[in-house]
């Protein structure tokens, strides 16, 4: 069963330029007791429906369309007091850059125990148990509760911060990028914590990663975003084998394996579109090796035939010929 289902989800931004379709139609969903990555190049809106989810939206962004049901219950058009009610509690974001959960002017123990107190109730004597056992089970020594955000290297920061995540016993984290800014080493490090803690817990978590080689390494599924849209989504086994989408081909030969080294690593050129003004058809067409008059044209839908796998390729029924092809890095070199 899915704790989330994410359906045709549509967010803008009100700009100086205009409207920026962020998110134009997003469907996806997480179930209970999985990691979901959520994957796609910088730009692709993937922050935005993580923002969105957890009600923590800028405040020029809407949401024009779709529902996010959590547990039975659409979050959108929440009002503030109840987002405030299931923040913490049933639903925890870790934002993009570890520092941005914890504030540099406290120390990491006071900022725990400021969570349990004022979103849990907790009493002090509580609280600084409670925190204990936080530190411990994301492999942390207590003893440095009483330090301050800038005393711990990248890693131990971003482990702090998915103590404070866990804090209430949430059935859903969002990470946003936790990985991003670490090394290889400390990165399998800290993507090993999540997953234990995952596991242990019963907890189900969405990781926000441009790295591909992440999702391959921690998540049950992957959603793959490209200019706002989802193109492909289904589990990770059979997405990273057997790609539908092109430009989930491509971002397979752009990363490096974390499990192994030394691979030729080949770039999809150019960039994705302008979000202002998307293109009329297939998104990706601009940068797409496989790109017919057809895509120019018009936008291929997300085909939920097969519920396990969806994909949005006017091309689908070729994937198996269109993946040989994708391996070859000239494929992609003079598109
Ligand atoms: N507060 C904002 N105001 C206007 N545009 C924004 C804002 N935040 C993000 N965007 C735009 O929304 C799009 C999606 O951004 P984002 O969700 O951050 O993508 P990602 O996390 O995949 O890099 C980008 O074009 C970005 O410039
Ligand atoms: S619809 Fe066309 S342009 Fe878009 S990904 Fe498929 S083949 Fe490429
Ligand atoms: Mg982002």
């Amino acid at each position: 069963m899915s704790l989330l289902a994410i359906q045709d989800l549509e967010i803008t931004y009100r700009t100086q330029r205009g409207i920026c379709r962020a998110v134009d139609g997003a469907t996806f969903e997480v179930p209970a007791g999985a990691v979901v990555g959520l994957v796609g190049e910088s730009g692709c809106g993937k922050t935005t429906v993580a923002r969105a989810i957890t009600g923590v939206l800028a405040r020029n962004a809407e949401i024009a369309a779709g529902r996010m049901i959590f547990a039975g219950r659409d979050l959108v058009g929440l009002d503030r007091r109840a987002y405030n009610d299931l923040r913490w509690r049933d639903i925890a974001f870790i934002p993009q850059s570890a520092m941005n959960s914890l504030d540099p002017v406290y120390r990491v123990g006071t900022q725990i125990a400021e969570v349990l107190t004022i979103r849990g109730g907790f009493d002090r004597a509580r609280a600084g148990r409670r925190a204990v056992e936080l530190f411990e089970m994301v492999g942390l020594n207590p003893q440095r509760l009483s330090d301050y955000p800038h005393q711990f290297s990248g890693g131990m920061r971003q482990r702090a911060a998915i103590a404070l995540a866990l804090a209430l016993n949430p059935k859903l984290v969002i990470a946003d990028e936790p990985v991003t800014a670490l090394d290889v080493i400390v990165q399998r490090q800290v993507l090993d914590t999540i997953r234990d803690l995952q596991r242990r817990l019963g907890i189900s978590v969405i990781l926000v990663t441009h790295d591909i080689s992440v999702v391959a390494y921690v998540c049950d599924y992957v959603v793959v975003m490209y200019a706002g849209q989802v193109v492909e989504a289904g589990a990770t086994d059979a997405v990273l084998s057997r790609p539908r989408h092109p430009y989930t081909m491509g971002l397979y030969n752009a990363f490096p394996d974390l499990q192994r080294s030394g691979d030729l690593l080949v770039p999809i050129e150019g960039s994705p579109p302008d979000l202002f003004e998307p293109p009329e058809g297939c998104r990706f067409a601009p940068r797409c090796p496989f790109v017919l008059d057809r895509c120019q044209t018009a936008s291929p839908p997300l085909d939920r035939t097969d519920t396990r796998h969806l994909s949005a390729c006017w091309r689908t029924a070729e994937a198996s010929e269109l993946r040989n092809r994708a391996r070859e890095a000239s494929t992609w070199l003079h598109s």
